[in-house]
């Protein structure tokens, strides 16, 4: 089969999940990207990484574009002897800011576009469904392709449709992620391993109303946010493996510089018209104590250099 030879490069987005309610549902796309560039050569699989993760990313077929790449190739029926990879990497790892997705729905993109005919047969949907099959949970995926606010679902296997679908929605006028991110390292597996196997139906029944709240209050109703944020089938199970994020949102309004759990809403510090400026608060390290004790942050920074603190749209 002839592969394309020229190289084709990707930027994936920074995205922020399980927000506040919507445990492995609702997810936003943060204007912070990755870029990959591939190109078909040789007879060995290369990846070279600058920024993040350099020097402690393996450099072969383990590193996660190019195995979820050679995933890729395997359900198109096609891979190529050898391939090289460009990593340009600005999303933190492991701080809960979807990296693994990222590169995930890279390397799904770019192994379709490889191949002749790749993106006729992996369209959207089938990129969505393949990478939270390889994610194991859709909420971080979903956005990464959709951008902006979306809730993923899951079909039970069996099932017309089995696996994972997404749909993204409008955020209202003025709603804006800040993103806060902690110093230290937190992996995915661990805070999933503290979940239970079930939770109490009265707390089910807590989140159903939050989680639907959450979709109005981020697509028109932003002064919801407060209420719309609650949850209680996985923050607090997670609070004793990150108990800095734990005492910044429960923190009192006037020492918090959430001010709200989970979610910031605020009057514009310029200009007119109410803004409502929404944060994703979770793991944080000593970062986030800084910015906790300095009160509220003046402006929509995170604790490390990512410039988080915007929407990003869907992928091309
Ligand atoms: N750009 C990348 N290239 C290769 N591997 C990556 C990349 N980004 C993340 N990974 C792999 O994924 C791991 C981090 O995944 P993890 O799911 O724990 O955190 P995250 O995706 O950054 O945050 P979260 O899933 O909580 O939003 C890294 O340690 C690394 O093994
Ligand atoms: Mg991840």
């Amino acid at each position: 089969m002839a592969f394309l030879t020229s190289p084709v490069t990707v930027a994936v987005p920074a995205t922020s999940a399980n927000l506040g309610p919507g445990f492995d549902s609702l997810g936003v796309a943060l204007a912070l990207h990755d870029e990959v560039t591939a190109t078909v050569t040789g007879d060995q699989v290369r990846v070279g990484v600058s920024g993040q993760g350099a020097g402690e990313l393996p450099g072969d077929e383990r590193h996660l574009v190019a195995a979820t790449m050679l995933a890729t190739f395997g359900r198109l029926g096609a891979r190529p002897p050898g391939f090289e990879l460009a990593c340009v990497n600005r999303i933190p790892q492991a701080r809960g800011l979807g990296s693994s997705s990222a590169a995930i729905v890279a390397g799904i993109l770019l192994a379709r576009s490889l191949v002749p005919g790749g993106a006729d047969r992996l369209g959207q949907a089938g990129v969505i469904r393949l990478a939270a099959e390889i994610e194991g949970h859709p909420d971080n995926v979903a956005p990464c392709v959709l951008g902006g606010f979306s809730i993923a679902w899951t079909a039970a296997a069996g099932q017309a449709g089995d696996g994972a679908h997404a749909v993204a929605l409008d955020s209202a006028a003025g709603v804006m992620p800040v993103v806060f991110v902690p110093a230290q390292r937190g992996y995915t597996a661990h805070a999933r391993a503290a979940l239970p196997a079930s939770v109490p139906l009265a707390d089910a029944a807590f989140n159903v109303a939050r989680a639907a709240l959450l979709v109005r209050a981020l697509t028109g109703a932003p002064e919801l946010l407060l209420a719309a944020t609650e949850d209680r089938i996985h923050q607090d199970y997670r609070a004793p493996a990150m108990p800095d994020t734990a005492r910044l949102v429960a923190a009192p309004g006037d020492r918090s510089p959430a001010g709200l759990p989970g979610w910031l809403v605020r009057p514009p510090a310029t200009g007119g018209g109410r803004r409502a400026c929404a944060a994703r608060i979770r793991r944080c390290g000593p970062g986030c104590g800084e910015i906790a004790a300095g009160g509220y942050p003046s402006t929509s920074q995170s604790a490390s250099s990512a410039p988080a603190n915007a929407w990003s749209g869907g992928l091309p």
